[in-house]
């Protein structure tokens, strides 16, 4: 069995998170490569929940920024391949939505889950734009 918790980003051990983008196949898309940014990446993230088996082992995450009120972006879902399509995204969803119930949740999506998110229960929105930061 498993179960979803909010958890504060920076007690995560950073290399167990690794473990987890790479055994998803989200770390093709996020600096894996670059500790210290992850690091940060998962420090600054103010609502972080995680999914982990009985035995405590780490099989998925949503890393998300809210301002508790009224957006969260939901900025990296990701789920270990073993553990996929068994229910485990959506429970992450469903707890980070909890957290910030009247915050709408925004996200881009990867190709590969472009069919998953309507599936459960976002709706698509045409008009998003994204600016990359000055040093990226
Ligand atoms: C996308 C992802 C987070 C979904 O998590 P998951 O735990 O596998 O999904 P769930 O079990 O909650 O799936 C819910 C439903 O969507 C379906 N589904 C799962 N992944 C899907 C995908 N990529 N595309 C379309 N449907 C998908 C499931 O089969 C399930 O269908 P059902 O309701 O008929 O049973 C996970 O597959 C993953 O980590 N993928 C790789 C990393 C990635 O692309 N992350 C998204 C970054 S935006």
């Amino acid at each position: 069995m498993w179960s979803c918790e909010r958890v504060v980003g920076s007690a995560l051990d950073v290399e167990e998170v690794l473990g987890l983008y790479r055994a998803s196949t989200l770390a093709e898309r996020r600096p894996v490569d670059d500790v210290e940014r992850f690091t940060r990446m998962l420090a600054g993230a103010n609502l972080v929940v995680t999914a982990r088996t009985g035995e405590g082992r780490l099989i998925g995450i949503a890393r998300s920024v809210t301002d508790g009120a009224y957006a969260t972006y939901l900025s990296d879902l990701a789920v270990d391949a073993a553990y996929q399509s068994k229910g485990v995204g959506r429970e992450l969803i469903r707890v980070t939505g909890e957290a910030a119930p009247q915050a709408t949740i925004i996200l881009l999506a990867a190709p590969a889950a472009v069919d998953y998110y309507p599936r459960v229960g976002f709706t698509a929105h045409h008009s998003a734009w994204t600016l990359d930061g000055p040093e990226e």
